[in-house]
């Protein structure tokens, strides 16, 4: 079922994420939901909070870049992040410029650093501690970032931010074009 994504200004998006267990109901059904949802919106990667629920779960697709000869790492990149925890972060901070499915039509420059160990459970509860680097580690950070209440509008520079308020705005109150489902929190 494809579920209305949670647009920029919504008090979900900010709030901090809480860990969940296996008796979380309708969990499965969430993440296939959740999948069906960030495809259908050709995102790669997508939230639980942009759908409603603020609990430490994102997932990750790179598949719609399978053919992609730019992103070869992204092959095969479908997973589900519950309970993760960011355990480091190295290498030197490099730029990129991210969008994000509850801020639509915006794209800006993101400093990241490049290679993140990180611990969490799959979509079964089974415990994983892995690396990623690259694109992989910029799509987890964003997400993760997702759980924590954080946008990736908070990490640009404070006058771009000033610069885009009147945009932001605009999507809080639904005067933007997309062609995916969308909950906007000052709509009238
Ligand atoms: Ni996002």
């Amino acid at each position: 079922m494809i579920l209305p994504i949670i647009a920029y200004g919504d008090p979900v998006l900010r709030k901090t994420g809480i860990d969940i267990d296996i008796n979380y109901p309708d969990l499965q059904k969430l993440i296939a939901d959740m999948f069906e949802t960030m495809n259908n919106a050709k995102g790669i990667g997508l939230a639980a909070h942009q759908v409603g629920k603020s609990i430490r779960l994102f997932i990750v697709d790179g598949s719609s870049y399978e053919d992609d000869e730019e992103y070869p790492e992204l092959h095969g990149f479908k997973k589900v992040f519950i309970n993760a925890r960011i355990l480091e972060e190295n290498g030197e901070a490099w730029g990129y410029s991210e969008g994000c499915l509850s801020i639509p039509k915006i794209r800006e420059n993101v400093n990241r650093l490049p290679t993140i160990r990180i611990k969490y459970c799959d979509e079964h509860f089974v415990a994983h501690e892995d690396t990623f680097t690259g694109i992989p580690a910029r799509i987890i950070q964003h997400e993760y970032d997702h759980i924590d209440g954080k946008l990736f509008v908070d990490r640009i520079k404070p006058l771009r931010r000033t610069l885009l308020k009147s945009r932001l705005n605009d999507i809080s109150k639904g005067n933007v074009d997309i062609n995916y489902k969308m909950k906007f929190p000052l709509k009238k």
